[in-house]
């Protein structure tokens, strides 16, 4: 499976129903929440309430990438506004709180996902690789919307990829065009598109976009 998560970071946060809806006619099965507290990321970004709200207005997967300290708090307030899939990030908790999260968010039957910064090396989350849904490699330091593709981090999707076929791996800031492909190639599968979708001057269709 091959989808387009559109980053409501980039959306008109006034007509949020349109933006959705937006989303759903581009044919992307995912609307990606970006969550950001002013501590693990030097930008705020907003919470539960817009989790909430998403989840009323669409079928779409909720997508909730936490970049916050101490996400393990805040699971169950993430699956009870209704987030499909919970992101959090590699570098925010010890390994004995990594895996007691995996497991609160499966056994609420929801999806899991660990995020890696730019700087964390891959080998850091091979041993999560088979407890985990998903994987988040972040092609930008995570906190803000519009920055350039790391093209250097293709190598860590590529690195995933040859170890594991069957997990998804998501790639996250500076998606276009260009950039898709590279990491479409690289091994990845999700691709957030904040910039690239809701700034774009043409309408969004995932499947040309992906290729496929
Ligand atoms: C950045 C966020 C991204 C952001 C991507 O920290 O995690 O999801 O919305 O934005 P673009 O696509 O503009 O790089
Ligand atoms: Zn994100």
């Amino acid at each position: 499976m091959k989808t387009l998560a559109p980053s409501i970071l980039a959306a008109d946060m006034l007509n949020l129903g349109d933006e959705l809806k937006k989303i759903e006619n581009s044919g992307s099965k995912y609307v990606h929440v970006d969550v950001m507290d002013g501590c693990f990321v030097p930008n705020i970004s907003f919470g539960m309430p817009i989790i909430s709200s998403v989840r009323k207005a669409t079928d779409l997967v909720v997508d909730v990438h936490a970049m916050i300290v101490d996400p393990d708090k805040y699971i169950m307030d993430f699956i009870k506004c209704g987030a499909d899939i919970v992101t959090f990030h590699l570098e925010a908790l010890p390994k004995e709180r990594i895996l007691n999260a995996i497991k609160l968010i499966h056994d609420n039957g929801k999806k899991v996902g660990i995020s890696i910064k730019p700087k964390t090396s891959e080998r850091e989350i091979i041993p999560y690789l088979d407890l985990i849904d998903m994987v988040l490699v972040m092609t930008v330091e995570p906190g803000f919307g519009g920055q350039s593709f790391m093209y250097d981090m293709m190598d860590k999707v590529k690195a995933i990829r040859d170890i594991n076929k069957g997990i998804d791996i998501q790639v996250d800031g500076g998606i276009n065009d260009e950039t898709l492909q590279i990491a479409k190639e690289a091994g990845a599968n999700i691709f957030v598109l904040g910039t690239g979708f809701f700034k774009s001057n043409t309408p969004i269709n995932a499947e040309i976009m992906i290729g496929e």
